[in-house]
């Protein structure tokens, strides 16, 4: 991977050995890190803002039980830990100690870059971690970059991205696990003295199951949302991942995150270097809700190709139609989307293959040419039927996989991800196609390619990838297979770059069985998310709070679909379906054709409402009142940046006999002096004994917003706009 280049930085000063402290600030935290007397680096705090030359004065201990809280601990020496950096040199040695060499601090536009040379002098190893600090994010993104120094080969085993150590009395992690169509479940649980690992070994799946990223409590068991020390980590990987939490014996808390090193261990030549991915940390004493807002604002400036823009409010054909559709079928889907007021179609799976028709999920991956049977008019009918109704186009594609039941997987076996003599297991009736492989990265860049020459009128490109890596290997990475997961990535990366690069314009869904690569690796390049294809509005409340903690609402696909639902059968009112998909990127995924016109004139006011206040859900700051679990009611805020406006939701999440009387809400991030008037959206009658009416931000925040919702599934969403 290349090499970060300095080059462009302004550096404001490089130090040798003089100084003792290194401190890397934003407005409200600091990292500090000291050289010690035997040159190692220590962290030696990270969280509030203080006066980081007050640390010189603090003690060395050489412990009997390992060397401290270093600032990238390697494997050998007096360290007994889990390793952030473990190598294997030429003569069978695993033995590296590293100490400080010099440091540099540089600015870039809104950030500044910390970076310490680290040098282990037997070996010739060099090791650079880089920091950095977004001041008014509160946000510090971490890498290392790791030089073999010496004459001969070494061997990575472990090459964290980054090493973080804390100090408290009581650690609460909270993370996230989840299956297919149940993504992001909370979970919550205080460290206890042994080693947590979070990890993946799914590669293309990287976050069905958990997700790169957590929140730490210090000093609680409980997660606050608006009180207390919390920490914030996620890491900009789209692939396997390991997180570690080991609390040693004097109750320091070491966090290594990096790629998995899982059959992954890396050849370095003499020379060469190797870049980890970055790490994003963020620091609040605001709670779990100060550090989400933190990770929020940095990810709409920096983290998201989108960078928070508006995306089109959009119809999808998947729940609606699946593999069923002519051109009439997806003509009528479109004009019947234009009338609702939305701004996009998107055509989801079941438009391609010829051979092997895609009519099922069984054939056809891997032929990218537009059904003729289906669609005898091809694409560019409907992308320009969609435009001449003011809607924009948009499609799906899965360039990653194959079925075996296709022209591709026929004229390129060798292009499959395989183990020779192996079981070739199947999965959604589909194989991986091997990224590590340039021939296939071309391949796959192509079919995007591809699908945007079909017309000049495609606006948007749904990114799919329906199955985990099973028995891993590439054939044309012959002996080298330790290579693999990291190549794939990396791969994976290179199309994205040329995709970019050729068309920077198009709007690109990362959707993965739903939610199953959301990170922050993958959004550099990606403009949102399918958040899940639970698509139950009762269930996406939990997921879209939790995706929340990490991730910010514009990223958010969130689609009202029909009843009972196809997942998990559940019957939600319509105006529910909508309040809740409100919160993020709205779409529809149903079958318009089968709405009543008391259901359609529903769908247009709340899309014209939504229309309304979506800038606020895209670019404010969220406030969570409280989390879903077990409450019997759930609201959010989101609050404009000057705070001018902001739109509340809420919801009843089970029957208490007491809702009719109203729920007290305490609303949250809104100016207490200034006055906003009230307006319940998408109602003839309100909830709220208040509606229409001004009330100042203090009064809205005290207790007394307490809107009736007297049933399961009632909800009520309220603009508020100051005077
Ligand atoms: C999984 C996705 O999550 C769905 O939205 C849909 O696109 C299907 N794949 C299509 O096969």
């Amino acid at each position: 991977m290349a090499a970060l280049s300095l080059l462009s930085f302004t550096t404001l000063y490089a130090k040798k050995d003089e100084s003792r402290i290194i401190s890397v600030e934003t407005s409200s935290s600091s990292l500090v890190f000291s050289v010690r007397e035997n040159g190692a680096v220590h962290q030696l705090h990270y969280g509030a803002k203080v006066d980081a030359s007050e640390f010189a004065a603090v003690p060395m201990v050489e412990g009997r039980y390992g060397n401290g809280a270093q600032a990238y601990p390697a494997t050998g020496g007096r360290y007994l830990g889990e390793p952030a950096l473990h190598l294997r040199y030429s003569d069978g040695n695993h033995n590296t100690e590293l100490v400080y060499d010099s440091h540099e601090v540089a600015r870039r536009g809104g950030s500044v870059t910390t970076s310490i040379l680290l040098k282990d002098p037997v070996t010739g190893m060099r090791v650079r971690l880089v920091y950095e600090a977004y001041p008014e994010e509160d946000v510090i993104v971490s890498h290392a970059e790791i030089e073999n120094g010496g004459r001969k080969k070494v061997e990575l085993l472990n090459f964290a991205s980054s090493a973080l150590t804390l100090r408290s009395d009581k650690y609460l992690l909270t993370h996230v696990h989840g299956v297919w169509a149940q993504e992001m479940q909370l979970e919550s649980e205080l460290l206890g003295h042994d080693m947590k690992v979070i990890e993946t070994r799914r590669q293309t799946q990287s976050t069905q199951c958990n997700n790169p990223s957590f929140l730490m409590s210090l000093g609680t068991s409980e997660l606050d949302e608006d009180n207390g020390e919390v920490i914030a980590g996620a890491l900009c990987w789209t692939g396997n991942f390991r997180l570690s939490f080991e609390r040693d014996v004097e109750g320091r808390l070491t966090i290594l995150s990096g790629i998995n090193p899982f059959a992954s261990t890396y050849p370095l030549m003499a020379g060469e270097s190797f870049r980890t991915p970055d790490m994003i940390w963020s620091w609040s004493d605001c709670g779990a809700g100060g550090v989400s807002r933190n990770l929020h604002r940095w990810a709409r400036k920096y983290g998201i190709y989108s960078h928070g823009r508006i995306n089109p409010i959009l119809l999808n054909s998947w729940e609606g139609a699946y593999f069923t559709f002519n051109t009439e079928t997806i003509i009528k889907m479109i004009d019947d989307a234009a009338s609702m007021g939305l701004e996009m179609f998107v055509l989801d799976d079941g438009w391609f293959g010829n051979n092997s028709p895609r009519n099922g999920d069984n054939a056809g991956l891997g032929d990218w040419q537009v059904n003729v049977s289906k669609l005898p008019e091809g694409i560019d009918y409907l992308a320009s039927h969609a435009h001449s109704k003011g809607l924009k186009f948009g499609i799906w594609i899965e360039p990653e996989m194959v079925n075996p039941d296709s022209d591709l997987a026929r004229a390129h076996p060798d292009w499959v991800v395989q183990s020779p003599g192996r079981n070739l297991y199947q999965e959604r009736n589909q194989w991986v196609l091997d990224l590590s492989n340039p021939a296939v990265q071309d391949f796959v860049f192509g079919v995007f390619d591809g699908v945007m020459k079909m017309s000049r009128n495609i606006d948007y490109v749904k990114w799919d990838c329906n199955r985990p890596v099973l028995s891993f290997g590439s054939p044309y990475l012959d002996k080298d297979q330790d290579r693999f997961f990291i190549g794939y990535t990396q791969g994976f990366y290179r199309v994205m770059e040329r995709i970019r690069a050729k068309y920077p314009d198009v709007i690109v869904q990362c959707c993965s069985s739903g939610g199953a690569r959301i990170d922050y690796g993958a959004l550099r390049y990606f403009d949102e998310v399918w958040t899940s294809d639970d698509t139950d509005a009762y269930e996406r409340i939990f997921m879209q709070y939790a995706t929340s903690l990490i991730y910010p609402a514009c990223v958010m696909g969130d689609h009202v679909s029909t009843v009972p639902n196809h997942q998990s059968r559940n019957v939600t009112p319509l105006k529910f379906r909508f309040d809740v998909a409100c919160q993020g990127r709205l779409g529809l995924e149903l079958q318009p054709k089968y709405l009543s016109d008391a259901e359609k004139a529903l769908v247009n006011r709340c899309v014209e409402s939504y229309r309304g206040y979506r800038d606020i859900v895209f670019g404010g700051d969220m406030y969570r009142l409280n989390p879903p679990y077990g409450s019997d009611f759930y609201g959010l805020v989101y609050v404009s940046p000057d705070k001018s406006r902001a739109v509340v939701f809420t919801y009843c999440l089970r029957f208490n006999g007491m809702a009719g009387e109203g729920h007290s809400f305490r609303l949250k991030g809104l100016d207490p002096q200034r006055r906003y008037k009230v307006t319940e959206q998408n109602v003839d009658r309100s909830c709220w004994w208040g509606n229409g009416q001004t009330f100042t931000g203090a009064f809205l925040s005290s207790g007394a917003f307490n809107p009736s919702l007297p049933s399961l599934y009632s909800s009520a969403v309220f603009l508020l706009e100051a005077e």
